[in-house]
């Protein structure tokens, strides 16, 4: 079995403070936060207890249900009034994993469309690879919590047994 990441909510909460450090230092100052879920809603929760600030959220999906990606990203739900909500605003995107990188271009793109000041993006953790997905040139700032190699991560709010869950992360964050 190929070796994987299995990280408790401890040290996602770690990697949350490591995060809002490095946005706090570069001197971005959002006015609001968009989750990207499911996989952003608990990182971006985590954030607002050190960058307090609103959160929208959207619904986009690309793997389905068998962890295999679908043609594109789908769109679950999208922010109401969603104009009046981003024009001119300053916009920091949460989502948990940086991995093709497809899900962020298609979210970054049609936030584009919005008319907000600024978009930043933020993610717990970046995987190390070729992406297949860009950033769009009018973002200039990306923040990653965590650069981690091409692995599987196993988070805490996937497992079904999290006590078994967190003794695993215990002995390790990659599994042997
Ligand atoms: P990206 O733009 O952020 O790189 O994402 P990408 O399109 O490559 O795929 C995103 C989907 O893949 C997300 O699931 C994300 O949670 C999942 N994913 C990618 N790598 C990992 C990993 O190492 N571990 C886990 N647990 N998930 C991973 P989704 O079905 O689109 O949505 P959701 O799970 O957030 O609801
Ligand atoms: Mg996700």
């Amino acid at each position: 079995m190929a070796r994987k990441y299995f990280l408790s909510y401890e040290h996602i909460h770690q990697s949350v403070r490591a995060l809002a450090q490095k946005i706090e230092k570069s001197g971005f100052d959002p006015d609001l936060i968009v989750a990207i879920g499911t996989g952003g809603f608990i990182p971006a929760r985590i954030l607002k207890t050190y960058i307090n600030r609103p959160i929208f959220t959207v619904g986009i999906t690309y793997y389905g249900p068998d962890n295999i990606p679908a043609e594109s990203p789908r769109t679950i739900q999208w922010i109401d009034e969603v104009e009046k909500k981003l024009a001119g605003k300053k916009v920091l995107l949460v989502d948990e994993v940086d991995d093709s990188r497809v899900t962020l271009e298609y979210c970054l793109r049609e936030l584009l469309h919005h008319g907000p000041a600024e978009i930043a993006v933020a993610v717990l953790h970046n995987k190390r690879k070729e992406k297949k997905g860009k950033i769009p040139a009018e973002i200039h700032r990306y923040f990653a919590g965590e650069e981690l190699d091409d692995r599987w991560i196993c988070y805490p709010w996937d497992a079904i047994d999290i006590t078994e869950h967190e003794k695993i992360s215990r002995s390790g964050i990659i599994t042997p």
